[in-house]
């Protein structure tokens, strides 16, 4: 183990996106709390990501039935409460214990227009809210193909992270997840993601210091599945995995959780 990598629990992530209704998602639940062993979890922290209308009937399979896995969302407003018809309250996650909210993930970039703006205070709500942000960056195949990798993961991490408290940045999740890996097929090879994960952490070493940066974990997400796994969560800065479609099997996603806890991280 690299010295770098010590004490950082990693965290593999399923991220349902808008797949399975709210008796689809009990199931997929109850399905991996039967597959998960006590082993499987010892050294890696695993979290589920449904859609919202799923989110109290997976909270109370995983609840009601001790499944050691923490529930997340994939998004949340930006405001505590109040006009914003459609939009779902960080408070009213936080009330149904969720625990991890995704933040800036690509498809709400792309589709829903967030900007750089838009994630940062969406971080900062879920922050105030107690729950610990999994805010995600990654360049679009146009910038890597002319080279802007590292100056947009530079600038998304910047956005975000310029002003929030030190001991908050430590806390925090970020998701290297390069666009054009998302639901392709084609992960990144584990040195470019080793390469993106270690720039990120250097960008967050200067916004919010040495410490918050050597604390605070770092995903990497895009096409993960569990014969990429060990390969991925080899490199020093991946500290675990955000995994999209193959988190919607239950068996398959039990596989890459111990995948991720045979490489002793
Ligand atoms: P994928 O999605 O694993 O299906 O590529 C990852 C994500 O978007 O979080």
């Amino acid at each position: 183990m690299s010295p770098s990598t010590l004490g950082r629990r990693p965290l593999v992530s399923g991220n349902w996106k808008m797949n399975l209704d709210h008796l689809e998602a009990i199931h997929a639940a109850r399905d991996l709390g039967l597959r998960l062993q006590a082993s499987d979890v010892a050294s890696v922290d695993v979290s589920v990501h449904p859609p919202f209308t799923d989110i109290r009937s997976v909270q109370s399979v995983l609840e009601g039935e001790g499944i050691p896995v923490a529930l997340g969302a994939q998004n949340c407003a930006i405001e505590d409460s109040g006009a914003f018809t459609g939009e779902v309250s960080p408070v009213m996650l936080a009330k149904l214990h969720v625990e991890y909210v995704l933040v800036g993930h690509s498809e709400r970039r792309m589709h829903f227009h967030e900007t750089d703006a838009i994630v940062a205070a969406k971080l900062r709500a879920v922050l105030r809210n107690g729950m610990v942000p999994v805010f995600c960056v990654g360049e679009t195949v146009d910038e890597r193909d002319i080279g802007l990798t590292q100056e947009r993961l530079t600038a998304q991490v910047g956005a975000a992270l310029t002003g929030v408290p030190t001991e908050a940045v430590a806390s925090m999740v970020i998701a290297y997840e390069p666009v054009w890996a998302i639901g392709t097929g084609q992960a990144a090879t584990p040195e470019d993601a080793q390469e993106a994960c270690a720039w990120i952490r250097g960008v967050v070493a200067s916004v919010s210091g040495e410490e918050a940066a050597t604390t605070l974990r770092i995903q990497y997400g895009g096409s993960v599945k569990a014969d990429n796994t060990e390969s991925l969560m080899a490199c020093p800065d991946v500290d675990g995995l955000l995994v999209g479609g193959a988190s919607l099997d239950a068996a398959g996603f039990t596989e890459i959780v111990r995948a991720a806890s045979r490489t002793g991280r």
